[in-house]
């Protein structure tokens, strides 16, 4: 008997642009990632409806930019406008109306998908772009806080099924990510707050310094000031791109440090019919498993006050009702299952000190419940 032992080998490289007004006509950030593309010029868009304000006029901001810049890019039909939020991932008429479109079009693998949106429009339109042609050229351009710091810089695309979230997904790098802060003017307060847990996130399983920035300059990025928004957004990005680009970017590991408050979180989003955002129930994961570490005794009473109270000062809701169902702890089991091996959850010895358990004590977890109600003000939904 014989063996080939085959090895392949590829190395995924994509900028990730900061900048404000990218459909001004002016701005060439899109304009120059096209070109850099080389073959093709023809784009279809995918726009998050949330977006279309009637102030901003994006629909012809589109249309007036694409016009332009026809040396360099080649609209070839109106761009596809979808809900926005969870409904997108939910309902597969979405990704099959881009799929539809891809094949309609003629949209190739060297051509491009672009989508402006939250992080759920993105899953879904990169999951559609991903799994057509076995993946078309797809360019993001984020429209919520958590998706420029986190959820459109990565390598993951999804759609839900069967109740579960992210449930079918593929790892697809994207051709290039814009970062555009001015889409950021339109979002609600509650999108505008919720993304910044990813940030706490980040900060503390990864940087003691940037915590310390979040604690100063909390009040201010919950009060709307752009320029602190801008650089909570700009470092929470550079850390997951670094974690993205270091460590195992395709998840063939068991340990998923990014993921730190996201057992319980995915669970309550389920929970509670999707009506709490990713960043919200992100907030209260961390709140609960950094009251977990407490009761555990890893963590200083201290260390565990300031968290709380950063994320309080954010805005964050660090309770919901959900907390309390039996259901609860099955999102552990879900968790590992989603990940496959053992499961690994990230607690916390100190700000900036994450470490990784393989079991959760179902009663310490009922306590640390318990304690944060005592604690934190309900989501207001
Ligand atoms: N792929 C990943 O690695 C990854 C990581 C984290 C989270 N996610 C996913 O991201 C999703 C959450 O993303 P999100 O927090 O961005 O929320 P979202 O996509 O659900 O959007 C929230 C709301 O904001 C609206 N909106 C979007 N941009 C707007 C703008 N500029 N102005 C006004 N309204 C706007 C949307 O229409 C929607 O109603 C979840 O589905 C989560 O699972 C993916
Ligand atoms: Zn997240």
């Amino acid at each position: 008997m014989e063996t080939i032992h085959q090895s392949v080998r590829t190395e995924f490289r994509y900028p990730v642009h900061f900048t404000r007004g990218a459909f001004d006509i002016g701005n060439m950030a899109l304009r120059e990632v096209i070109a850099s593309g080389g073959s093709s010029r023809r784009t279809l868009f995918v726009v998050d409806e949330g977006v279309c304000t009637r102030e901003r006029n994006f629909l012809q901001q589109i249309e007036n930019y694409c016009r332009f810049h026809a040396d360099s890019i080649e609209n070839i039909a109106p761009p596809i406008v979808v809900p926005g939020g969870e409904t997108v991932k939910n309902d597969s008429r979405y990704v099959d109306s881009v799929r539809s479109a891809i094949h309609a079009h003629g949209i190739c693998r060297h051509s491009f998908v672009i989508v402006v949106g939250g992080g759920a429009t993105l899953d879904m339109a990169g999951y559609a772009a991903a799994t057509s042609h076995r993946g078309v050229r797809l360019i993001r351009l984020p429209s919520t806080v958590l998706s420029q710091n986190d959820s459109g810089l990565g390598v993951k695309t999804s759609v839900n099924r069967f109740s579960k979230k992210n449930f079918l997904g593929t790892f697809t790098p994207p051709f290039a990510v814009i970062n555009d802060f001015e889409l950021l003017d339109s979002l609600s307060d509650r999108d505008w707050r919720s993304g910044t847990a990813e940030a706490v996130k980040v900060a503390l399983i990864k940087d003691r310094e940037f915590f310390g920035w979040i604690e100063a300059n909390a009040a201010l990025v919950a009060a709307r000031n752009s320029s602190a928004m801008e650089h909570l957004i700009y470092r929470c990005a550079e850390l997951h791109l670094r974690h993205i680009s270091g460590g195992d970017p395709f998840e063939t590991g068991s340990s998923r440090p990014l993921d730190f408050g996201h057992w319980a979180a995915h669970k309550l989003e389920q929970l509670a019919n999707y009506n709490l955002r990713h960043g919200e129930a992100v907030g209260i994961g961390i709140a609960l498993d950094v009251t977990y570490s407490r009761v555990m005794g890893m963590l200083a009473k201290d260390a565990w006050q300031r968290i709380l109270g950063v994320l309080l000062d954010l805005g964050l809701p660090l309770y919901a009702p959900e907390l309390e169902t039996g259901d609860l702890l099955n999102g552990l089991t879900e968790f590992r299952e989603h990940l496959g091996g053992e499961l690994t959850i990230l607690l916390l010895q100190d700000i900036g000190k994450p470490v990784e358990v393989h079991s959760i004590s179902a009663d310490k977890m009922k306590e640390s419940v318990a304690a944060l109600s005592q604690y934190a003000p309900v989501c207001s939904l």
